[in-house]
């Protein structure tokens, strides 16, 4: 095993001695990160600003800046603060907030108890699972303005009283749906799945348990960890589901992140909406290859849960992601990016290598 890994970091290192540190960014350039530390961005533009929320573990603070690539020193404010003793008041994951009828809904994933279920609870996992009790809440922001909103804790988003993380919404044809990461069983463990029901209102889920469909499951070895060993379930996982439209053509896409969040093989994968039916799994179809992933020459590993804007004067469609800085300190070398990207002729989209630049500016900032 050691002989394994000490192999795997000589040949990163080997890799990695072209590689030269970005010079300093200009006004018409800059560089990634554009947050040196965080993970789970989610970011999106309103009037003249562009708003930020990441993972923090402890609360959903949102940042505000005039630039879409350069967040120093940019103002934050508390959304929402757990109290403490409820279901939702630790471990706060991938934050959301959406403008949905009128109001702001802030969604994210939480649990009671530090990831630390009772072992009366553990014993029933298949493989051990700290995140059992991971469920999803909305916060409701009423008013336009998601600076001004007044923000209070709305409802848990009914997963059945199972496994849910990294909850998002997608909407098609005037009908909401909560689409999450799930397991099959509410003891799996593993593998983590996309599951999607529909929604009654922002807060509301209107399928019964039987309706709920799962939309994709990881079966591609990238999907997988350790990487290429079939067969394998645990630290298997699709995750951070993000909705992502192509305003020329109208498709559909789900964009999420496929294998293990601390590794080098995490990556974004693309389901494309070609039914009409988000709730039948059919009217998915999974891109057979990673859309977006490692690039050991640029130092970017394990690039992973996307939220996607656009330029300031709205020509360009942008990427905000987070990669590992190096392959071997897991969550902790997480940094948050942006890049921007194209359309192909068939109206998926085609995404860049990830890097950390100098890379032109968002067109009109
Ligand atoms: C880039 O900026 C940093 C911090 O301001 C400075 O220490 C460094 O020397 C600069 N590098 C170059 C290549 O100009
Ligand atoms: C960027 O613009 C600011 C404000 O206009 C200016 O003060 C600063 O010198 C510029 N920096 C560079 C590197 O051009
Ligand atoms: C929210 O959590 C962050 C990260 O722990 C912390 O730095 C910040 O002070 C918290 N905000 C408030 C208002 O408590
Ligand atoms: C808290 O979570 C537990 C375990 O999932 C569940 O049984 C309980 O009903 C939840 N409490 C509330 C108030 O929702």
């Amino acid at each position: 095993m050691f002989k394994l890994l000490l192999t795997a970091a000589l040949a990163v290192v080997g890799v990695c001695q072209n590689y030269s540190p970005p010079k300093n960014s200009t006004n018409s350039t800059y560089n990634n990160p554009i947050v040196n530390e965080g993970a789970d961005p989610w970011m999106f533009r309103h009037d003249d600003y562009y708003y930020l929320t990441y993972s923090n573990n402890v609360n959903v603070t949102l940042f505000r800046s005039k630039s879409l690539t350069d967040w120093n020193g940019a103002d934050s404010k508390l959304v929402f603060a757990p109290p403490p003793g409820m279901n939702y008041s630790t471990d706060l994951w991938a934050p959301e907030i959406h403008y949905l009828n009128g109001n702001w809904y802030a969604i994210f994933t939480a649990d009671p108890l530090n990831d630390s279920p009772p072992p009366e609870v553990e014993m029933w996992c298949e493989y051990n699972c700290p995140a059992v009790h991971h469920r999803m809440f909305v916060v409701e922001g009423t008013g336009s303005n998601p600076w001004e909103a007044v923000w209070e804790y709305k409802a848990e988003l009914d997963t059945y009283d199972q496994f849910a993380i990294d909850g998002t919404y997608f909407q098609h044809k005037d009908q909401l749906y909560h689409i999450y990461s799930c397991w099959h069983r509410k003891y799996d463990g593993w593998p983590a799945n996309l599951c999607i029901t529909k929604l009654e209102n922002p807060w509301t889920v209107s399928s019964p348990f039987s309706e709920r469909q799962i939309i994709s499951v990881p079966e591609y070895p990238w999907e997988k960890t350790p990487f290429g060993r079939a067969g394998n379930d645990r630290l298997s996982s699709n995750e951070g589901p993000q909705q992502l439209t192509n305003s020329k053509t109208g498709q559909q896409f789900l964009i999420y992140s496929a294998a293990r969040s601390d590794n080098r093989n995490y990556c974004l994968a693309q389901l494309e909406l070609v039914g009409e039916d988000p709730m039948n799994p059919g009217d998915w179809r999974k891109h057979p290859q990673p859309v977006f992933y490692q690039n050991p020459t640029q130092k970017s590993y394990g690039i992973g849960h996307a939220s996607f804007t656009t330029s300031p004067d709205d020509s360009e469609d942008w990427i905000v992601y987070h990669g590992m800085k190096d392959p071997t300190n897991g969550w902790s070398a997480r940094t948050i990016r942006a890049q921007k990207f194209d359309w192909n002729e068939d109206g998926t989209p085609n995404f860049p290598r990830p890097g950390y630049g100098p890379y032109e500016v968002p067109s009109g900032q």
